[in-house]
């Protein structure tokens, strides 16, 4: 049986002074959600304030993106290994705001995973399809792409420490989520590509929705047999929609 997993990605939002009561609430309002996991995606300044909140709870921490080098002169970047100082599990990949405002592409974004790995994070890997190449039927094409990236250069075995996110572009910061029915036929193709390599990580690996889940459909999403959590963006700003959504995951 897969866990259910419910990450909060704040993106670039957050100030010190507040992050505290959201952070608090969070924690208060899952306390008792035992039966799924939980984590907050935080911006990177913030990493240290979530640690020594998080720390000593059922919610963990991560930073939505990373850079593949280590110790380089590369200004503004941060390693996986800074990451792990700050006691990260997670790391967002290949998000598709990063894809199209900073230009990655799907090399560089399997780069990434490979690096968040060897520092010992769990990458969340994110794929999904425009609108334009959902109506142009090309969904499964794209998102096998992206998913080969990774498969192709690595291995399938890379996927067995790793997280993987359908996020349709349509549907991130849209307010028009995916259907759970349109959800789960791509991550049920997702399953059986990764399936067509490694049966077992193919059944282990945990494949999460995103793209406006909001508290009214979390529950439906979360009920489909390869939906194993969500990645939550404008919702996980509001604690009550969050822990809702958490809810939702842990029944
Ligand atoms: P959204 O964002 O929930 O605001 O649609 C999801 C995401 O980008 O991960």
């Amino acid at each position: 049986m897969r866990r259910k997993l419910v990450v909060g990605n704040w993106k670039m939002n957050g100030r010190i002074a507040q992050n505290q009561a959201l952070i608090e609430a969070v924690v208060g309002g899952v306390r008792e959600s035992r039966n799924a996991d939980y984590v907050l995606c935080v911006p990177y300044p913030y990493l240290g304030q979530a640690q020594s909140l998080l720390k000593d709870t059922n919610v963990t921490w991560g930073a939505q993106n990373l850079c593949a080098n280590e110790s380089v002169a590369l200004t503004g970047a941060v390693s996986a290994y800074m990451l792990a100082d700050y006691g990260c599990s997670y790391v967002i990949v290949g998000h598709s705001e990063r894809r199209m405002q900073f230009h990655e592409t799907d090399d560089t974004a399997a780069t990434r995973f490979n690096a968040a790995e060897k520092a010992g994070l769990t990458p969340i890997f994110c794929m999904g399809e425009s609108k334009e190449e959902r109506e142009s039927d090309w969904t499964e094409y794209v998102v096998g792409r992206q998913l080969d990236s990774i498969i192709r250069r690595f291995g399938a075995e890379v996927l067995e420490k790793a997280v993987l996110a359908y996020e349709p572009l349509w549907a991130v910061g849209t307010d028009v989520a995916a259907t759970p029915e349109q959800a789960q036929k791509v991550h049920s193709f997702i399953r059986d590509r990764v399936a067509k390599c490694d049966a077992k990580i193919a059944k282990n690996v945990r494949i999460l929705y995103g793209g406006s889940l909001n508290p009214a459909n979390a529950a439906a999403l979360f009920a489909m047999p390869d939906i194993d959590g969500g990645l939550v963006g404008r919702c996980s700003l509001d604690a009550k929609s969050f822990v809702a959504i958490c809810k939702a995951a842990s029944q």
